[in-house]
């Protein structure tokens, strides 16, 4: 089901651009449609999450980012072993920027805290902090099946992709496939609006190629680490 998101952000009266906006009305009825996919398989979907105007605005930073060159090839792994691997991972990435007075961005961000928020309270999940950042895939490029975690960091407890691309076509390929249980895949296609959110330890998912580019924002909700010599590696 397409849960719409006409007006749910909260916007303040006066002539001052709000410095909190609130999520309220419809955006808390698809915080709770994703919290129970969660809850019940580990993995959901939502649909139109934010309003048009929102997600064009982002898209508009994204590809003024990219203008400025302010995207960087992507690595994969961590520390010494951290890399490029453009045959594993194709996309350009830009971390979020806390103090970026991007109102759409601010927006996005709000939405994210207050599913962190309502994760917190339904799931008891912990989590302190959201990190993200943009991803731009040019054409052809793709991320290889993998899984959201470090051999020596597990403090990623959820996944959540919020996609930016206006009328996305299936044969524009470009699908985020997800293995979910009993060897199934779904193939989620990148459109504007829709957000999938997922444990990060347990699901296996790739990025297939596309024809267009396709723009991402792409984060993970953190619990704190365990005190030192009490982790254990989470894939
Ligand atoms: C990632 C990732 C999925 C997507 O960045 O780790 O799996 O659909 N992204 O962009
Ligand atoms: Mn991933």
């Amino acid at each position: 089901m397409a849960v719409r998101f006409g007006c749910n952000v909260e916007r303040s009266t006066n002539a001052h651009p709000p410095l909190t906006r609130a999520v309220t009305g419809s955006a808390a009825d698809t915080i709770a449609a994703l919290i129970d996919g969660i809850a019940e398989r580990g993995h959901a979907i939502g649909r139109a999450v934010l309003p048009e105007a929102t997600l064009a605005a982002l898209r508009e930073r994204v590809a003024s980012l990219d203008a400025a060159h302010a995207l960087r090839p992507a690595e994969v792994g961590r520390g010494e072993e951290q890399r490029r691997h453009a045959g594993v991972r194709g996309d350009r990435i830009r971390w979020l920027d806390e103090t970026s007075p991007d109102a759409a961005e601010a927006a996005a961000l709000a939405l994210l805290d207050a599913l962190r928020v309502a994760c917190n309270r339904s799931l008891m999940t912990g989590l302190v902090e959201y990190e993200g950042h943009y991803a731009l895939y040019p054409p052809g490029a793709s991320y290889a099946r993998h899984r959201d975690c470090f051999r020596d960091d597990d403090t990623r407890v959820i996944s959540a992709v919020l996609y930016l691309n206006d009328g996305w076509r299936v044969e524009d390929g470009g699908a985020l496939r997800l293995y979910v249980e009993g060897g199934r895949a779904i193939d989620v296609p990148p459109e504007a609006g829709t957000l999938v959110a997922f444990l990060s330890a347990r699901f296996d998912h790739e990025v297939l190629p596309a024809r267009r580019p396709r723009l991402a924002l792409t984060g993970w909700f953190r619990r704190r680490p365990l005190a030192s010599g009490h982790g254990h590696p989470a894939c």
